[in-house]
């Protein structure tokens, strides 16, 4: 590969400095309809109005463009998440505090990104969403048109979700209002000295 790697004279750190808070990786993972997109929106516009450099990247969106080759077999998921991996790794050495919402399924693709980061830098958020709740919400006809087979590979109904076995932490979104799962990932971020509690 003749390629080498160039210097920057920036560092992490000194972006760091620069925005008085640390970037991490948010990685937001759950069933299709357990919340990610809408915490992850509700989480960026709390974080913004606390003057944090913030971006999301969402599985949905993210397939209309870098993505939009790919589809749901275990190969193309395990492709979408190294992108989206690599992607993640980029903004937050730009010093973004970055929220990915991707239902991720497989422990090892999860495990993969972990291991892209220092381990304080990534933080592993399951939406614990009980399947029927998320099959009665159905926002977008998906899970109704999955059970009458017109999606193959559907996560939760023809494909496995591997549930998380140690996230950072477990959000029961299925009892849970929006606004509290934000309040807790907040104050995680808080607790861990990621952003400064201005309180
Ligand atoms: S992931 O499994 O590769 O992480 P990703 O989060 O990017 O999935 O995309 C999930 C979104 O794609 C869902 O919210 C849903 O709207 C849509 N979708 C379309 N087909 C499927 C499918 N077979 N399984 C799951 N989600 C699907």
């Amino acid at each position: 590969m003749n390629v080498i790697w160039h210097h920057a004279k920036v560092s992490k750190r000194d972006r760091w400095l620069k925005n008085s808070h640390r970037s991490a990786l948010i990685w937001i993972t759950g069933l299709s309809a357990s919340g990610k997109s809408t915490i992850a929106v509700e989480l960026e516009r709390r974080l913004f109005e606390y003057h944090i450099n913030t971006f999301i990247l969402d599985g949905d969106n993210v397939r209309h463009g870098l993505n939009k080759d790919l589809g749901f077999s275990e190969k193309d998921r395990k492709e979408n998440m190294r992108r989206v991996g690599e992607m993640a790794r980029l903004l937050v050495d730009a010093g973004i505090l970055t929220i990915a919402a991707f239902i991720s399924p497989y422990a090892s693709d999860r495990a993969a990104i972990r291991n892209l980061f220092h381990k304080e830098e990534f933080i592993e958020v399951y939406l614990k969403c009980d399947l029927t709740v998320c099959e009665a919400r159905d926002p977008k006809g998906l899970y109704k048109r999955a059970r009458n087979g017109e999606i193959p590979d559907f996560t939760g109904i023809s494909a496995p979700y591997e549930e998380p076995a140690k996230p950072e932490l477990l959000l029961q979104t299925d009892s849970f209002p929006v606004n509290e799962s934000v309040d807790r990932i907040f104050s995680y971020l808080t607790q861990k000295g990621i952003i400064l509690n201005k309180r």
